[in-house]
């Protein structure tokens, strides 16, 4: 598709085979494992490169029409799909450090991420930074000889806080990093990083890209070809490709990704101003309220929306929080994000179980901070159902 349409409408216009003149109009499922070659030197050569197929650990040409929709969207040179969003970062993180590497990473972080490093650290002596993510300066005092990446999120999880991602990639850039970012809360559509200077851009696509609650999945977009065939090499070790139908189905959610985003992201602003103003909420984290720290840097970042997850502190304690979200009628409690229904957590509890106190007060969330992934209802009875949980 031409670059100069609207990356709204790319993701619906992508890319499908000709089958001698007559197009279909959405993306076939190639459900199978193989492919057949008349000859066999052909065959040999196909099983060696990543843009060819032959067996489908290597690569599928559904696999590769979301690969190439999500280059279009991020302007990457080629992208990398996964059977999810920790496969993706799993094998670029694997391909990009080694035994005794060094990596910087911003604090703010989602605990699988958190979790894995952990674990690079304890079986390969991978040593890894925490910085604030507020000032770039943190990224020239954390350097070492052995420091490789930088690794940071568009937009953080639970508490939306927001990196100066350019500043930041200058600053990993002018050491020679390599600068990675999961833009997953965003979506392209939301920030561009790889624009911004970033080298890997990752996307756990079970959420707004997909969007539907249906399919596990995460992809990997990168500027640097070489890059993308290293990481693929690493792929085809660990077996990480995604599945023909769950690319499938991230296809076609793609086709709707700027409607949602756009609903997504109205309902989030309109929730957190109506949270905001509630007795029983101490604390609303959403970077479209103007007392948010990174209210000015989001709006510059992301002048398009932030996506449509925020955060609460509820007032009182753990009680008073477990019972809030036990009250909820419409809303549900689970995990994930990015789907077309509101889905409320407990951070501590789910996806940052992996931190301990200490680690989790470090990063704004207590035993009262309720993740909201607000879908795309009708806001007046998200409101309702918020106000009537509240007491
Ligand atoms: C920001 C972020 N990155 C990565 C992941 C991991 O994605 P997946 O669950 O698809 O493996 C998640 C999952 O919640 C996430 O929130």
């Amino acid at each position: 598709m031409p670059n100069d349409l609207h990356p709204e409408t790319r993701a619906i216009h992508v890319d499908v085979p000709d089958l001698g003149g007559a197009r279909p109009l959405n993306t076939p499922l190639y459900q199978t494992a193989n492919f057949g070659y008349d000859n066999p030197e052909e065959l040999a050569e196909a099983i060696n490169r990543p843009e060819s197929f032959a067996y489908l650990r290597n690569s599928n040409p559904t696999v590769r029409a979301l690969e190439d929709a999500i280059s279009s969207l991020e302007g990457a040179a080629a992208s990398l799909a996964a059977a999810s969003g920790m496969g993706s970062i799993h094998t670029v993180l694997h391909t990009l450090l080694g035994s005794g590497d060094h990596v910087i990473v911003q604090k703010h972080l989602y605990g699988g991420t958190f979790a894995l490093l952990k674990d690079l650290a304890a079986r390969y002596g991978v040593e890894v930074t925490y910085v604030g993510g507020q000032d770039p300066a943190e990224v020239a005092d954390a350097l070492r000889p052995s420091t490789k990446v930088l690794y940071l999120e568009t937009l953080s999880n639970p508490t939306a806080q927001v990196t100066d991602l350019p500043a930041f990639f200058a600053a990993g850039k002018a050491a020679g990093l390599t600068c990675v970012v999961d833009n997953t809360f965003a979506s392209p559509l939301g920030c561009r990083p790889l624009s911004m200077g970033a080298d890997v851009v990752i996307h756990s696509s079970t959420k707004y890209l997909s969007g539907h609650c249906d399919v596990l999945g995460g992809i990997a977009s990168f500027t640097d070809a070489d890059l993308h065939r290293q990481v693929w090499s690493r792929s085809l070790e660990t077996g990480t490709i995604a599945d023909p139908f769950a690319a499938w189905l991230t296809l076609r959610g793609l086709a709707t990704l700027g409607l949602r985003m756009r609903r997504h992201h109205e309902n989030a602003d309109g929730l957190a101003r109506f949270l905001s103003q509630h007795p029983g909420v101490d604390k609303v984290h959403w970077p479209g309220l103007p007392d948010h720290p990174a209210h000015a840097l989001a709006q510059r970042l992301m002048p398009n929306g932030y996506g449509g997850v925020l955060a609460i502190d509820v007032a009182g304690g753990r009680e008073e929080t477990l019972e809030f979200t036990r009250r909820l009628r419409l809303v549900d409690r689970a995990v994930s994000l990015g789907g077309f229904k509101t889905l409320v957590q407990q951070p501590s509890a789910t996806s940052h179980r992996s931190m301990d106190a200490e680690g989790l007060r470090a990063i704004g969330i207590t035993e009262g901070t309720v993740r909201i992934a607000v879908g795309l209802e009708h806001l007046e009875d998200l409101k309702a159902d918020f106000a009537q949980a509240l007491g």
